[in-house]
């Protein structure tokens, strides 16, 4: 099939690249040069295991091509808007404005019989609204929600292989039965594998996906709620019905997607009159934000209550590790409240340094960790990267001011970090 896909970033790129490596010809748009000069080049634009892999080879197969120009969408039948909706300033709402932007310029190459597919996080009442808008200006021409589950680190598998496909079909049963044709024929590889298939409408298909974001990001509040107390996740998570998964204490959830989409979830049900129904989001905001406030309360006691030109090495700035994005990242932030407390901040990552240098200049950065700890009075790690993960604590030891290390997502193993005469703090662990 012949796909467009609009809007090259972290979702968009990936799956232009992923539909592509599965068959597909696909033309990726973004209004940004630089992006579209490097996917082009065949680099991938920012950090993501197995993207660089699929965008050579879908590249080298002549099916994958980008651009700036909207007139190349014409080609395509499919087309998938990809943008971003970030928080609106000022405000918990989501931003609209790269939504419909994208959907307006695409309307001037839009033929009847075309789908657009919107993949993009949204509020509810979006899809309802755009479709009408497609309708009216190219008769012939309709639209599907296709919400993206994609997880920043494992986005290639994500795509490739999803662990379900959720669609929102307009309401009128012809419009319906081929825009599922349409989409059925997009992912006959995932279908015919066996991927679960949820067909529904516009409005619980944009509901499932930040229903989800809001599910995951609250299991993670709850467990950091109770881990102000104590850690005891690895107890539960035991049991089949709650799980271990998104149970790890630590500084919290950050990113582009669960921060921002619960607050717009919230935003949005209070403008529908709903506001009560969703009012726990608000705390399970506020807690994951205090998880940032204790990490920084936490060193700032270890080092006798002033951090002010004390050296602290922070390992760690992504939001998550295999992934060299700070938007909202809690390690970035952790970093910047200690330097604003005068703190001799060292901080180092293996992927996200640029981008974290891009947002918060003022912070010393350096290239490992043996350079960060040099002399260092405390050690936060506050990104589960999985070379922190297996650090040595015996060799670091030799290179640190003080052997105190404050482990901000619970991944070391406290007895080994004990043995070799650390302070080991964990995030409501003994
Ligand atoms: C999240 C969802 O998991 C995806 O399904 C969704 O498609 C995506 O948002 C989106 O809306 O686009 P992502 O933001 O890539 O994906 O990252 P997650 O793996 O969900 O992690 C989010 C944050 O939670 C990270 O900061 C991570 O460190 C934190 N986290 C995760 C915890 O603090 N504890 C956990 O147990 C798990």
């Amino acid at each position: 099939m012949k796909l467009s896909v609009i809007g090259c970033g972290y979702l968009g790129a990936v799956h232009a690249a992923a539909m592509a490596e599965l068959g597909h010809e696909v033309v990726g748009i973004d209004v940004d040069e630089r992006k579209i000069e490097s996917l082009s080049a065949g680099r991938a634009p920012f950090f993501e295991p197995g993207l660089p892999e699929i965008l050579a080879s879908a590249s080298a197969s002549g099916r994958l091509s980008f651009t700036t120009s909207m007139a190349a969408a014409a080609e395509a039948t499919v087309h998938f808007v990809a943008v971003g909706t970030p928080q609106k300033a000022g405000s918990q709402s989501a931003d609209l404005t790269y939504v419909d932007a994208a959907v307006e310029a695409l309307l001037p190459v839009l033929k009847p019989g075309d789908l657009v597919v919107g993949k993009s996080t949204v509020p509810v009442g979006t899809a309802e609204r755009l479709a009408a808008r497609v309708r009216e200006a190219v008769p012939g021409a309709d639209l599907a929600w296709n919400p993206e589950f994609l997880r920043e680190g494992f986005a290639v598998k994500d795509t490739i292989s999803p662990d379900r496909l959720v669609y929102g079909l307009p309401r009128d049963e012809k419009g319906a039965a081929a825009a599922k044709a349409a989409l059925d024929e997009v992912y006959a590889t995932a279908l015919a594998a066996g991927t679960p298939l949820v067909a529904t409408d516009y409005a619980t298909a944009e509901l499932v996906k930040v229903s989800a974001n809001a599910f995951l990001a609250t299991k993670i509040s709850f467990i950091n709620a109770v881990s102000e107390i104590t850690d005891l996740a690895d107890a539960i998570g035991h049991d089949t019905r709650i799980g271990r998964r998104f149970l790890n204490a630590g500084v919290g959830f950050g990113g582009g997607c669960l921060p921002k989409d619960i607050r717009a979830f919230g935003a949005r049900a209070e403008e529908l009159g709903l506001g009560e129904s969703l009012a726990f989001l608000r705390e399970v905001d506020a807690v994951n934000l205090r998880r940032r406030q204790r990490v920084v309360d936490l060193i700032v006691g270890l080092l006798g209550g002033s951090v002010h030109r004390r050296r602290v090495a922070v390992l760690g700035l992504a939001f998550k590790p295999d992934s060299d994005d700070v938007r909202d990242s809690p390690a970035l932030d952790v970093a910047v409240q200690l330097h604003g407390l005068g703190a001799d901040v060292v901080a180092t990552d293996p992927e996200a340094i640029e981008n974290a240098r891009g947002r918060h200049p003022q912070l010393h950065y350096v290239d490992d960790v043996a350079t960060a700890v040099e002399g260092a009075e405390v050690v936060v790690l506050l990104t589960e990267w999985s070379e922190y993960r297996d650090l040595d604590p015996v060799q670091l030891a030799e290179r640190v001011g003080s052997r105190i290390v404050v482990d901000g997502r619970n991944v070391l193993d406290s007895a080994t970090w004990r043995a070799a005469g650390w302070v080991y703090r964990g995030m409501g662990r003994r």
